[in-house]
Order: structure tokens, then C-alpha cells, then sequence
């Protein structure tokens, strides 16, 4: 097969950070997406979690053509009716209290303005955050993410000397560290990059206690949990802990980038004017986009959608019944299959043989994010895919077989 001209000229030209796949995707539809060559894959990774109401939603794409021909543009120093109809769509829907929101345009800068407002919002500046957490790649918010390797390369420019970890779930460990001086602790309701590992409801409603107790900040992060990926809402809405700011973005505009910092009236009130702002944040591309998506969640029951077919697709993978899989776990249709074996391989082999798109979360686990508009046939589809790759990939075999051809090569130079 000749490589696609674009794979050629991305490489050429992109940064270079990422590990790039040996495919060209051009279109998207639903829960499936086709490369250049006109092969389709079943995507369970749906662009890190974004298209949770599928790709190219027909509400979001009809908002975002409407809104392109009218207004793209404008500063939020500038009232918008989009804008100003995004915010009360997305307040009716965030939990009871959370009434103040700054927008922005991803991840990591909700997290970088939580970051902002809980210092103002509390006049302190110590955090505590959770080992194996993930919090985005802004200096700011990096000091927050736990896994070394992010973090290094750049020396003291990522300062978390501010920064206790905590083992994530240990109750103990997080009243030790939270005192009068902290300003919020850092909870992602289930961690993904850290491996989808769903937090226990006595584990948030502790930290709930404690940080009320010390008059610190409870800040869920929900960028990656929220908006129906677990079968709720909001993550939080399973142990009924309702935090006092949250992190927001990935699929709250169905796919144009958006982010924000949701947070009480009284967390708000305390930045100067001034202190924050975006260019792009709360644009009224997004915010139609945005406006679109949240009512189609709504209308089409995402959350129970993401809830019938999570349980649905765990029990299909806990049938599959290799010895390779130490646990299957996860929350809705954020899901893990931790192996007792690197689980790199695999996911390649899914790409390559089988036209399923999953995604790496720690070296061990297989992350799925579908779309909850995946179909229960597309999911069993999946799950014999993962099954046959299970049973025919063997990566020690594969890795004596290169380093045996490694050898022949370097005896015959
Ligand atoms: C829990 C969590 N926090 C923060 C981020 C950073 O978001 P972004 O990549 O949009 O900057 C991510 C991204 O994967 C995430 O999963």
C-alpha cells in the first residue's frame, strides 16, 4: 500500500510530540470514522473523549453552519446572544450552586483558571492533587498532573512545591495533608489517563467533608467524565457531592473546542476584573455548537444511554475470559481493560486488523470512550474484535522474532 500523501506531509511538518498512527482519517459519522483509502473503523476513543454524542451530530453540525454565516466572533468583554444562551443552558444542567462560569477553549486552561480562582477565591495557595491524576499540560495546570514523565523535562518551570499528591481513594492521606492553608484539592470523579479507575462515593463525599471542614476548595475535574460519558451528567451525581468548582470541556460543544471553570457565586466574586481572560473563550461558534450538543444530550437521554450500554460493553468484555485480562473496569462508557501484559500491542492490533480505534491509559490498560451512540452491534463487534486480538497477539513471540532479525542483520553487515 503507498502511504497517503497527507501522512507524508504531517510528518514533514507537525511539532513532533505525538506518536503518530499510520492513518489518515477524513470523515466521521456516528461512531465510526473512515481514512483516506475509504477503510472504516469503529471509534472508541472519539478524539480523547470529545464526541460523546457521536461524530458530526446533525444539531451540532446545523448550529455550528448556522452560526459560521452569522457571527464567529466576539470578545466577552461584548455581550452575545449565544454566549449569554450557552451560559443558562449549561447552568441548568451543572449541580445546584455552581452558577458562575468562565469560558475558554480546552482542558487544560479550565484547569489553569480553577487554578486562578481558587487562589483569589481563597486568598491561599496550596493544593493538594491526586497521585496518578491528570489535570492537562499547561505549565499551571501540570503541576497538578502527577505522572513524572510530563512534568520533567521542564525542571522547576512546572512549580508544584505548593502541590501535596495524595493516593487516590486513601481517605487518611487526605486529611493529613488538607489544612487551613490549602486552597483546593484536585479530584478527577474517575481517572482516566491514570488508568480508568472510578473513585468510591465514600472517597468524594470524604473529601467533601474535609476540605468544608478546612475551608478549602473541592474542585472536581470533570473534563473527561462530564457531559453523559459516565451514565450521569456529571460524575459527581453519583455519590451526590457537589463540588465547589469543576473543570469542563472535551464533549460539551459535540466537538469544537470549548472549555470552562464552573464555580459558586462567592468563588467567583473574588477575582479582580482583569485577573483572567481569553481571546477565543465563550466565541459564539462554540457556544452555538455547545448549545446544541447539551440539548441533545438532553433530548436523546445520553446519560442513560452511556449507562445501559457501559454495563452492557463490561459484561460483554468480562465474558471474553482471557487469561491475559487482570480486571475489567470503569464508570458508563468510560472503560478499562487492565492487562497483565503491556496493553500497546493490542491496541495496535485492534487498529490494524480489526478497524477499532481504543486508547492507551497507562502502560497496561486499554482505554474505550465510545460514543453513546454506539450501537449494542457495533459494541459486540468490538468485543469479538478485542477477543481475536487477545488470542493472536503475542507480543514476547513477536519481540523474540525482532530481536533474532535484529541479530541476522548484525551478523551480516
Ligand atoms: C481529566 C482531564 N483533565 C484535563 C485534561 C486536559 O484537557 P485538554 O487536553 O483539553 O487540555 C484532560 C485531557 O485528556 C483530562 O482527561
Amino acid at each position: 500500500m503507498t502511504q497517503s500523501k497527507w501522512l507524508e506531509i504531517e510528518n514533514k511538518y507537525d511539532s513532533g510530540v505525538y506518536h503518530k498512527h499510520e492513518v489518515v482519517m477524513v470523515r466521521g459519522q456516528g461512531a465510526t470514522v473512515w481514512d483516506d483509502a475509504g477503510r472504516s473503523y469503529i471509534d472508541c476513543v472519539v478524539g480523547y473523549g470529545v464526541a460523546t454524542l457521536g461524530h458530526s451530530h446533525p444539531d451540532v453540525v446545523k448550529a455550528v453552519q448556522e452560526q459560521a454565516g452569522k457571527l464567529m466572533v466576539m470578545p466577552q468583554s461584548v455581550p452575545n446572544d449565544k454566549r449569554a444562551e450557552f451560559l443558562q443552558e449549561l447552568v441548568s444542567v451543572l449541580p445546584q450552586g455552581l452558577e458562575k462560569v468562565f469560558l475558554c477553549n480546552s482542558g487544560t486552561e479550565a484547569m489553569e483558571a480553577a487554578k486562578k480562582f481558587a487562589i483569589t477565591g481563597t486568598g491561599r495557595q496550596k493544593f493538594v492533587s491526586m497521585k496518578r491524576g491528570f489535570a492537562g499540560r499547561s505549565l499551571g495546570a501540570l503541576a497538578f498532573t502527577w505522572e513524572p514523565k510530563y512534568r520533567e523535562p521542564f525542571g522547576d518551570a512546572v512549580d508544584n512545591r505548593n502541590v501535596d499528591f495524595v493516593t487516590y481513594g486513601d481517605i487518611e492521606q487526605l486529611r493529613a495533608v488538607v489544612t487551613d492553608e490549602t486552597a483546593a484539592v484536585i479530584i478527577e470523579p474517575v481517572q482516566g489517563e491514570g488508568g480508568v479507575r472510578p473513585a468510591t462515593a465514600e472517597f468524594l463525599q470524604e473529601a467533601r467533608r474535609i476540605t468544608k471542614e478546612k475551608g478549602a476548595l473541592l474542585i472536581l475535574d470533570e473534563i473527561q467524565t462530564g457531559f453523559c460519558r459516565t451514565g450521569k451528567m456529571f460524575a459527581c451525581e453519583h455519590s451526590g457531592v457537589i463540588p465547589d468548582g469543576m473543570t469542563l470541556a472535551k464533549a460539551m460543544a459535540g466537538g469544537v473546542p470549548i472549555g470552562a471553570f464552573a464555580m459558586t457565586a462567592e468563588v467567583g466574586a473574588k477575582m479582580p476584573a482583569g485577573g483572567h481572560g481569553t481571546t477565543f473563550g465563550g466565541n459564539p461558534l462554540s457556544m452555538a455548537a455547545g448549545i446544541a450538543a447539551i440539548r441533545a444530550m438532553k433530548r436523546e437521554g445520553m446519560a442513560e444511554q452511556a449507562r445501559e450500554k457501559g454495563e452492557y460493553f463490561m459484561e460483554k468484555l468480562r465474558g471474553i475470559g482471557s487469561n491475559k485480562i487482570r480486571e475489567v473496569r470503569g464508570l458508563g462508557l468510560m472503560i478499562g481493560v487492565e492487562l497483565k501484559e503491556k496493553s500497546a500491542p493490542y491496541i495496535e492490533a485492534l487498529e490494524h486488523t480489526e478497524g477499532v480505534l481504543a486508547l492507551q491509559a497507562t502502560p497496561l490498560v486499554v482505554r474505550f470512550l465510545p460514543p453513546a451512540t454506539i450501537t449494542k452491534e457495533q459494541i459486540d463487534q468490538v468485543v469479538a474484535a478485542f477477543g481475536r486480538v487477545l488470542n493472536s497477539v503475542n507480543p514476547r513471540a513477536e519481540r523474540q522474532a525482532e530481536l533474532a532479525a535484529a541479530k541476522e542483520d548484525t551478523q551480516t553487515e
